[in-house]
């Protein structure tokens, strides 16, 4: 059993549970440094040059970000308002879209992120908005991996990334825009348990970057090797051994570098759940019960809170805060007009009665951040639990007036 997927504060739940109305998202601000450093200990033991980044994505609440940015990391940031967050909070970092448009790249650039291109089409945009010394190309190595098939983000049936045959030309074309310095970015997948796989995908990257010294005569100063460090989601799961990870991927790049005769790059990374997802719990409490064909726990939470479990099938671990009880299999399920607003199908738990608290697992990244509003669902409150035990609101639950704020009613 993985004691980083069941690990819960009790009794710290138990006592915001009667501060803060549910449902509402728990971190734990001292999860969250300790995942921060455990990446950074892993990686500066072995590059001299290592610097990390956070996917904004996974968790853009400020008072997360102010913490993260506190232990070291940057920002990977993928839209206009990671963007301009990046700016705001004074964060230095990568700035990675998917099409992106000229004004989120005049955004990035006022932020003082490198920009990182995702496919040739977009240099004359980068002229438009004035070329800076630094760029990145996004490259996709033709394989990826993901902890489901939604979540592999490269190979022949990914949008993302310039496929490594274009390299060379890419950087050659931006190098005669006038560009003086290159990074090289990839990211093909996410929630990856496989040490090994990131040892073979730096590899290839490698590859790519002697190609573009040979064939362009462009040299990588920065090496991002993007996110996708996995997380365990179900107690039979193992965590990743991130030391073992950054061994093999240390080995690869010393080889590699000597055979092809590089400079060590700088290393970059960019992880959003490794950091984020076990230091946050979605606090619920059951609110109906029904015996039907099956048995149903129902929450004030819903899928649109986190929808991770409606989008993908994803498990989440659950826990049921009411003391010991006889189990029962039930399906725990959200508010929502929708059959997919199931937590869990199924599932073994405690016998809940109405008014029991519910903890969902996991939930500190990709979480509060892909929820919505579907069903004209207020969206709810995320409250850290600080480095001294007391708790802060650090973003209070939508109200009616702000689901109506842009319309005319
Ligand atoms: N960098 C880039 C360019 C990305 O696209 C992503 C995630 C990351 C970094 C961070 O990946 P991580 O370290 O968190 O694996 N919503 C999904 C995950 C989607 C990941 C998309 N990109 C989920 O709930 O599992």
């Amino acid at each position: 059993m993985n004691k980083e997927v069941l690990y819960l504060p009790r009794e710290k739940i138990r006592e915001a549970s009667l501060r803060f109305e549910t449902p509402f998202f728990l971190y734990e601000e001292r999860v969250l440094r300790q995942n921060c450093r455990r990446v950074k200990e892993s990686f500066d033991k072995r590059f001299a040059d290592f610097r990390p980044l956070f996917a904004v994505k996974a968790n853009p609440n400020p008072d997360i970000l102010r913490i993260v940015i506190e232990e070291g990391f940057g920002f990977d940031a993928s839209s206009l308002s990671e963007a301009w967050l990046a700016k705001r909070l004074k964060a230095s970092g990568m700035y990675t879209g998917n099409y992106t448009t000229e004004q989120e790249f005049r955004m990035a650039k006022q932020a003082g992120l490198i920009l990182n291109l995702d496919d040739v089409s977009l240099l004359p945009a980068i002229e438009r908005i004035g070329v800076p010394s630094m760029l990145s190309f996004r490259i996709n190595p033709g394989q990826g991996k993901g902890g489901m098939k939604s979540l592999v983000l490269a190979g022949k049936d990914a949008k993302f990334g310039v496929p490594f045959q274009q390299a060379p030309e890419a950087y050659r074309l931006a190098q005669a825009l006038g560009v003086k310095r290159f990074g090289m970015h990839m990211m093909t997948g996410s929630n990856v348990l496989e040490e090994r796989y990131f040892g073979t995908i730096v590899q290839k990257l490698l590859e790519v970057v002697a190609a573009v010294r040979d064939e362009a005569g462009v040299e990588i100063e920065i090496l991002n090797m993007g996110g996708g460090l996995g997380v365990p989601y179900r107690p039979e799961h193992k965590s990743l051994d991130l030391d073992k990870l950054v061994r093999l991927v240390h080995e690869v790049v010393v080889r590699k570098c000597q055979r092809h005769g590089l400079r060590s790059p700088a290393i970059m990374i960019e992880p959003g759940r490794f950091i984020g997802a076990t230091a946050g719990w979605l606090v619920s409490r059951v609110v109906a019960l029904k015996d039907g064909y099956k048995k149903y726990v129902g929450l004030d939470a819903s899928s649109n809170d986190m929808p991770r479990p409606s989008i993908y099938d994803a498990y989440h671990h659950l826990s049921v805060l009411n003391g010991e009880r006889k189990k029962e299999r039930v399906s725990v399920v959200g508010r929502i007009c929708e059959n997919n607003d199931q937590f869990a199908r199924d599932r073994l738990l405690p016998i809940c009665r109405v008014g029991d608290l519910l903890a969902i697992h996991n939930c500190g990244a990709h979480a509060y951040a892909m929820g919505h509003n579907y069903n004209g669902h207020p969206r709810h409150a995320e409250v850290l639990l600080t480095l001294d035990g007391t708790f802060r609101k650090i973003r209070r639950a939508e109200t009616l007036k702000d689901l109506f704020r842009t319309v005319s009613v």
